[in-house]
């Protein structure tokens, strides 16, 4: 998918302007566009990428119009093949710099009439640009959702195998960014994914809102040639028929909750970024990435920075704004197709460039970097197990408040002592609470306090073996087809 790779800017397109330029529409007027008006205008800039989805819609048009009695068999073929036609010239184009119209639904028009003669001006018969556009553009976001997923799926993969990888390595899992309780290290990481898989869980679900075939809608009001449009959706691969004509021009639901999932997963990335940053610190050193992730500085030659996490982290700003761009652009619409609506387009486009380019980055980012056990094991305090001790007093009947506020004193004891919660003898631990035994030196051992939250979802190797489970088991039905 290059979406707006290669495209000129619209005003600095130099498009010559002449009526042909405006000859879908340009019978009731008299003089050409203002200059002004025509930069504004134009959307061929943007909708160029949209030509084979408007060369794949016409030909499914024009067999419609066939079926319906209105095309002549022969009219038919001649417009089919001089699609074909048109689209060899448009695959051989670099772009549309250059090109008069306004939009790619004029050009496609314009070039098929030039290939076949005044017969190609059937085409247009029935339909209107504006369930035209929605048609186009359908197409192109059932293929660009299912691109993303590709790619959503395979950052999920490498995340697990990552994690897989390093599920004995015991960290601290934190809140509000202080230690907390010790995790596995894959634990850390599959936490990541799980986000992952309910975007991929959510796409799925986008993919469904956009498969619904607008054409046949017409501008407004329908078709009034008795076109099949449960044909042209089969033809066309859509799974349902819109219903409603006057909601279907102007329905770009499906759009916002794209821009909704790429700017949810752009915050989801973002985290993960912003992890991989803080872990890749040299005050951390628990995580380090790979030398093609990273960069060097021009002046300090020591460093080594996680552009690759920062980029991304950047990035999830404009998949946000994008999301409330089009919001913004929907809010206060009246009935039926507005020319707003353009705006749709560049939302999207640069919402699936921005996913497409970070997450193969992220996936390599992630499939490349190692982590560093012996600073994750050096950073792994025994007052991170105060809970442990607590818990242990539970066990021997202590009401957990009580318990709490005991482990609570410890910790001041060897706090004050400068001392590791671990290096109290027994005989400070029941000066505390005389339920301490001579067992208790067990609970200091951050694995074993991995090991004892064996509930589901907890950190004990069964439970995250049975994760794992989940994990590959929530995915299949995330990305299976809608
Ligand atoms: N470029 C328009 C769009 O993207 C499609 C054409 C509809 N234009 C019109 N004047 N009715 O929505």
């Amino acid at each position: 998918m290059t979406a707006l790779a290669g495209s000129s800017s619209p005003v600095g397109s130099g498009a010559p302007r002449d009526r042909a330029a405006h000859a879908l529409w340009g019978g009731r007027f008299e003089g050409g566009l203002a200059d002004e008006m025509e930069v504004l205008n134009r959307s061929l800039d943007v909708d160029w990428l949209l030509w084979p989805q408007d060369v794949r819609g016409s030909r499914a048009w024009a067999r419609g119009l066939e079926r319906a009695g209105i095309l002549s068999r022969d009219d038919a073929r001649r417009i089919d093949a001089g699609l074909s036609k048109v689209a060899s010239r448009l695959e051989a184009l670099p772009g549309p710099a250059g090109l008069p119209e306004e939009d790619i639904h004029t050009v496609v028009e314009r070039m098929l009439i030039e290939e076949i003669g005044p017969v190609g001006g059937k085409l247009h018969t029935g339909r209107s640009r504006n369930d035209q556009v929605a048609t186009d553009f359908r197409l192109w976001g059932k293929d660009a959702i299912g691109e993303l997923r590709d790619r959503m799926t395979a950052l999920v993969r490498e995340i697990a195998r990552k994690a897989r990888e390093n599920s004995d390595i015991v960290m601290p899992g934190f809140t509000h960014l202080q230690q907390a309780q010790p995790v596995p290290a894959g634990h850390w990481l599959l936490s990541r994914a799980w986000p992952l898989v309910r975007d991929l869980e959510h796409l799925r679900a986008v993919l469904r809102e956009c498969d619904v075939l607008p054409l046949g809608a017409g501008a407004v009001a329908g078709c009034p040639f008795n076109v099949d449009r449960e044909a042209l959706a089969a033809e066309l691969g859509f799974g349902r028929v819109s219903e409603n004509s006057i909601d279907t021009v102007s329905d770009r639901d499906w759009t916002v909750r794209l821009l909704f999932g790429a700017a949810m997963t752009g915050v989801h990335l973002s985290q993960l970024a912003e992890d991989l940053v803080l872990f890749s610190s040299s005050e951390f050193g628990f995580v380090r990435l790979g030398e093609g992730y990273t960069t060097g500085s021009s002046l300090m030659p020591q460093k080594r920075n996680p552009d690759v996490a920062e980029l991304t982290r950047g990035k999830s700003g404009r998949l946000v704004g994008n999301l409330v761009g089009m919001l913004t652009v929907l809010k206060g619409l009246p009935t039926g197709y507005n020319r707003d609506l353009q705006e749709d387009k560049e939302a999207v486009f640069d919402s699936v460039d921005t996913l497409l380019v970070v997450l193969p980055a992220m996936t390599g980012a992630v499939g490349t970097l190692t982590l560093d056990r012996s600073r994750i094991e050096e950073a792994l305090g025994t007052q991170m197990l105060a809970t442990d001790l607590a818990d242990y007093l539970v066990r021997r009947g202590v009401p957990f408040r009580q318990a709490h506020h005991v482990a609570g004193a410890l910790v001041r004891v060897a706090e004050d002592a400068g001392r590791e919660l671990s290096q109290l003898t027994l005989e400070e631990l029941n000066a505390a609470h005389p339920a301490f035994d001579g067992d208790v030196l067990a609970v200091f051992e951050p694995a074993a306090s991995v090991e004892s939250r064996a509930v589901r979802g907890g950190t004990a190797k069964g439970a995250l073996g049975a994760q794992f489970e989940a994990l590959d088991r929530v995915l299949e039905a995330a990305i299976a087809s809608p």
